[in-house]
């Protein structure tokens, strides 16, 4: 994690062009893979996927409905530990329906870990992931990511719902986060 946030607009990672049709790309292959289906039940992870829920829920052309988590994570420092506790669960319960579970980012993949463990023990008809991003140099968790709109480096990016300290959530594009220079 950067040490400073900075104040200049981050350099661009993604395009919003480029997640535009990589969201588009993703709502065809998951309306594939369901079709037939009665329901598909979207569980967005707050905060940081409530715009990829929102514009990938309106490409998909299976039923569904919507339901939030959200979580917070033990930091040591700014370091984050990897230990993560439920801040608000889910209102539905989710036993013999199928479930997406909609991640910003897959990081060392102890969150989603720890999110599919927690979703499976409910006993869904299926539970699958899907995840704007994931960092692969990052992961040390043994978690299967079924749907990823894009492979990124190991830097810290914002933008497009994710944040850095609750900041640039509304940048309409992914960047990566410049740590200001020494003034
Ligand atoms: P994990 O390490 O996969 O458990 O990721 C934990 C959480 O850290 C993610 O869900 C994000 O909320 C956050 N995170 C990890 N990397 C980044 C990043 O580059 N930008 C913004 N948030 C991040
Ligand atoms: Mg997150």
């Amino acid at each position: 994690m950067p040490s400073d946030g900075g104040s200049a607009a981050p350099a661009a990672l993604i395009s919003e062009s480029r997640i535009a049709a990589r969201v588009a790309e993703l709502a065809a292959q998951i309306s594939g893979d369901y079709a037939g289906v009665d329901e598909l039940v979207l569980v967005g992870v707050l905060r940081g996927a409530f715009i990829f829920l929102a514009d990938l829920v309106r490409r998909l052309t299976v039923p569904t409905s919507i339901d939030f988590m959200a979580l917070s994570h033990y930091e040591r420092g700014s370091t984050p530990s990897g230990a993560v506790r439920l801040v608000m669960d889910l209102r539905v319960p989710i036993a013999g329906r199928h479930v997406l579970l909609v991640e910003d980012i897959v990081d060392s993949g102890e969150t989603l870990a720890y999110l599919r463990r927690m979703l499976d023990a409910r006993g869904p008809a299926s539970l699958k992931i899907c995840a704007l991003t994931r960092k692969p140099d990052r992961l040390t968790a043994d978690v299967r990511v079924d749907y990823v709109g894009f492979d990124i480096p190991d830097a810290w990016v914002v933008g497009y719902g994710l944040d850095y300290n609750n900041k640039f959530r509304a940048l309409p594009y992914i960047g990566i986060l410049q740590p200001t220079p020494a003034a």
